[in-house]
């Protein structure tokens, strides 16, 4: 069992740069670096949390789940290569690329990119948001979540919990959507995975959510959205289970950018795993 401390870091293939550089930076807050083919963005002291590349199409080129040394590193690599697991060993340009210490990466279920890595590098210069918020939550509970469709949700939910260190959080299933909800640290979930509802394809990434430290930041930036006439996928509301207020912005790529505050934490010593009938308390209403 490999101890994941949190995710890190992402990466997202996106088929528009644009609109999204002015999404992350001037409505979420997110520190934008960009250049022709990529798109950085910074949240918090570190280098950067996540990296967009121009492509032909939208999907999750990447997760970026920490381990605690690279002591461990080492032991991940040698377990899951025991475990006949194809592991791959970051190239320096790809550390680099990173911004971390050392990086090994294996194909997950559906192929999705799985890439754990220790020493993420934090950088001299303040975090300078993108616009006016009080801030970012991450630290030791990690970038955010990220929301997957699975051909086999349940097989995948075995891989994510035998092999690493995720552990059950809960389950929501409505209309024709079951999804299984998993944390590897206090944030109720780092990983949500889903069947392929809704005209999702297997491996399809859903959502990237970002948390912000007050219900300001969400309403400004959603005062903002319909300022601005940003599409969104949902309106303000609050979740069931993990009781974020939120709203998701619909990016030009399809992929959702769950913008919330106020997301419970789980301690595992006392933690009820919960089934729900719904994923909204109220509102998250799709958005026309
Ligand atoms: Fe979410």
């Amino acid at each position: 069992m490999i101890n994941v401390t949190q995710l890190g870091y992402a990466g997202v293939n996106v088929v528009e740069l644009d609109a999204l550089e002015h999404v992350l930076g001037k409505v979420c807050g997110a520190e934008v670096r960009r250049d022709d083919n990529r798109l950085y963005a910074r949240v918090d002291e570190r280098h950067h949390r996540m990296a967009f590349y121009a492509a032909d199409r939208m999907s999750l080129a990447y997760m970026g789940l920490e381990v605690e040394s690279l002591d461990a590193l080492r032991a991940a690599e040698d377990e899951l290569r025991r475990k006949g697991l194809e592991v791959t060993r970051a190239t320096a340009a790809e550390r680099e690329e990173r911004a971390v210490l050392d990086m090994i990466h294996l194909k997950g279920p559906d192929d999705i990119r799985i890439e754990l890595y220790f020493g993420a590098l934090v950088e001299k210069q303040p975090f300078k948001p993108g616009r006016a918020i009080s801030g970012f939550v991450t630290g030791d509970l990690g970038l955010g979540h990220v929301v997957l469709a699975s051909s086999d949700r349940e097989a995948a939910t075995r891989f994510y919990t035998e092999h690493f260190s995720f552990r059950l959080s809960d389950y929501i299933f409505w209309d024709e959507a079951e999804a299984t909800f998993l944390h590897c640290n206090p944030r109720h979930h780092t990983l949500a995975l889903m069947n392929p509802c809704f005209g999702m394809v297997p491996g399809q990434f859903n959502h990237l959510m970002l948390q912000v430290g007050s219900l300001d930041d969400v309403g400004r930036a959603y005062d903002m959205v319909h300022q601005m006439k940003i599409p969104m996928v949902m309106t303000l509301g609050r979740h069931t289970n993990d009781q974020m207020t939120s709203f998701y912005i619909r990016t030009e790529s399809g992929f959702a950018i769950e913008y919330g505050y106020g997301g419970v934490e789980v301690d595992d010593r006392d933690w009820d795993v919960k089934v729900f009938n719904a994923p909204g308390l109220w509102g998250h209403t799709l958005a026309a």
